[in-house]
């Protein structure tokens, strides 16, 4: 029986372009500013603009999607993490450490905001080497975010979890929805944006 801990809110949307990173990213900066809450926001696209965002990611035209995460400023070594530490090493055993980023209202008065950033080719190896529908290894999978974010630790640390998705129904796409307590669908009154809703609940 999974427990959940921790306030995670998955934005949620099939439709590209809808405005879910947007979203996201106003939202973890209200709650931090207005709300005076501890957040951290999980970049679960392979596109990675949540993470380009918050802490810009390194071009890098060789690789996947031509972009890479930023080397983390407080890897020291230690084997249980890579150099560039991102969510998707979850998912093959290893612990992640979140970025701090700050971010100021008008006054100059800042508040913190964490992130744990893609990795573009790293979450694509996931979502093709795991899109096994009927897979035993691919419920573990969907099964490790939530595992994760549901730690006691996590629920001391951040108030809320905000998940930004990307457009397509992979493994990751489905850990997420399986993570999540609350969920925000951003949505234009039009064909397209109703069939990607439509499309997150036919899993
Ligand atoms: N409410 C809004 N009004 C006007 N423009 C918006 C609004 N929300 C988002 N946009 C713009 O629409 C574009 C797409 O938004 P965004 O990247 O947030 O969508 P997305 O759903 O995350 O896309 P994807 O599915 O590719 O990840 C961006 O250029 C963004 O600035
Ligand atoms: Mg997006």
């Amino acid at each position: 029986m999974l427990k959940y801990n921790s306030v995670v809110l998955a934005i949620l949307n099939q439709k590209g372009g809808c405005g879910k990173s947007t979203v996201c990213n106003i939202l973890a900066e209200y709650m931090a500013i207005m709300a005076n809450k501890n957040v951290l926001v999980v970049d679960l696209d392979m596109q990675c603009n949540s993470s380009d965002y918050w802490v810009g990611m390194e071009s890098s035209p060789r690789s996947v999607g031509g972009q890479l995460p930023p080397l983390h400023p407080d890897y020291d070594g230690d084997p249980d993490l890579e150099e560039r530490s991102t969510i998707a090493d979850i998912y093959f055993g290893k612990a992640v450490l979140p970025f701090e980023t700050y971010v100021s209202e008008a006054n100059g008065f800042k508040k913190r905001v964490d992130i744990m950033v893609g990795h573009p080719a790293l979450l694509e190896r996931i979502n093709s080497e795991f899109d096994n529908e009927s897979g035993q290894i691919e419920h573990k999978v969907i099964n490790r975010l939530h595992e994760f974010l549901h730690m006691e630790e996590m629920k001391e640390l951040y108030d809320i979890i905000i998940l930004d998705t990307g457009p397509s129904r992979n493994p990751i796409f489905r850990s997420a929805l399986r993570a999540a307590t609350h969920t925000i669908f951003p949505f234009e009154c039009e064909e397209k944006n109703l069939q990607g809703l439509i499309q997150c609940y036919k899993l």
